[in-house]
């Protein structure tokens, strides 16, 4: 077998080895910017288990308060589970591309912190429903059933993405992968700090103040994989950027806005549903931004990522939703998309 013939005996120096291989030997520092947000990774890492979860009580809600707010962990649930395993594959391709070290660092670092998110929700949800799946769980209000309705759903939905994007990661740059990530990581950071401001438990409060800067991060870090790699960009890669930007919309607007049926398949009643559990969670003290506030959120996000991509003559995609003109991009296919988040 080939793998196995001896070189040793035969030269003095080995092949040189296929690329791309999985491991640089290299420790590459070009981008600065990316140095600075790992060292703030470093800085600012928090175990959600640490956090004051012992100054919060469950008991002190209803069981449709509880089930209302678990909704709202749940849907969170359904990006940041599936985040890891998305930057876990984007990091192995920073090693298989011997990406510069702090690129490297950068993305571990990712992977870290969405884990970090993926235990948030799950402490949340197992100490809201005191069971550990929102799926599995007996609901004990009619809004809780709905509510796993829904669940179910987004579950659905959300899996749906993992081969697409397993076969988009080896096709694309990264600059081309995370091209929506930004406008993600713009909104979910806002989003954050917003429920900081408004949380009534402590808990909640620190760990949003949390994450809300986590996120504030990856955005850091996209934004300097952006102006390191726009300015070399191949002109045939603009297009798909346009395009994939359009995907970003539409698949993250399930958690930082309103699922848009154009992408997901949810039932009539899904979106009443959700702005009942909304209702109530507010209710409850749980603060939710309302819809205005999402959607200007949301918009205020991809004017902020428009700026960027107008930098480098790369055309933003029309988003009539939140009163976006611009490109108009049709016919996405489920196959193309690259869910990030
Ligand atoms: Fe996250
Ligand atoms: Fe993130």
């Amino acid at each position: 077998m080939a793998s196995h013939e001896r070189f040793a005996d035969k030269m003095d120096l080995p092949p040189t080895t296929e690329q791309p291989n999985i491991f640089p030997l290299s420790w590459n520092a070009r981008t600065t910017k990316m140095e600075e947000v790992w060292d703030a990774a470093q800085r600012e890492v928090w175990d959600p288990k640490k956090l004051p979860w012992d100054t919060f009580n469950p008991d002190s809600y209803s069981w449709e308060e509880r089930e209302a707010i678990a909704y709202w962990w749940t849907i969170l649930s359904v990006f940041d589970a599936s985040a890891p395993p998305v930057f876990a594959e984007a990091l192995i391709k920073t090693y298989e591309v011997h990406e510069e070290d702090p690129v490297r660092r950068c993305f571990f670092s990712v992977t870290r912190d969405e884990q970090n998110h993926e235990q948030l929700c799950g402490l949340a949800i197992t100490k809201l429903l005191a069971h550990p799946d929102p799926l599995t769980y007996q609901p004990k209000t009619e809004l809780g059933a709905k509510a796993q309705r829904n669940t179910r759903w987004l579950y659905f939905n959300g899996a749906r993405y993992w081969t697409g994007y397993k076969k988009a990661v080896p096709k694309y740059s990264l600059a081309v992968l995370f091209s929506s990530f930004l406008m993600g990581e713009i909104a979910a950071a806002t989003i954050f700090h917003q429920m900081a401001a408004g949380a009534r438990e402590q808990v909640f409060k620190q760990a949003f103040r949390n994450v809300g800067r986590d996120e504030g991060r990856h955005m850091a870090i996209c934004m300097a994989l952006m102006e390191r790699d726009y300015p070399k960009l191949a002109v045939d890669d603009r297009p798909l950027i346009t395009k994939q930007i359009r995907a970003g919309y539409l698949f993250l607007s399930g958690v930082l806005f309103e699922p848009p049926p154009e992408f997901w398949d949810l039932p009539a009643d899904f979106i009443a549903v959700q702005r009942r559990c909304d209702e109530v969670s507010r209710k409850a003290g749980f603060h939710i931004p309302p819809y205005e506030a999402k959607k200007e959120n949301w918009r205020n996000a991809m004017l902020n990522l428009k700026g960027v991509l107008d930098r480098y003559n790369i055309p933003f995609p029309a988003i009539p939703e939140v009163g976006i003109t611009g490109q108009e991009v049709r016919d996405i296919d489920m196959a193309d998309i690259i869910p990030v988040f």
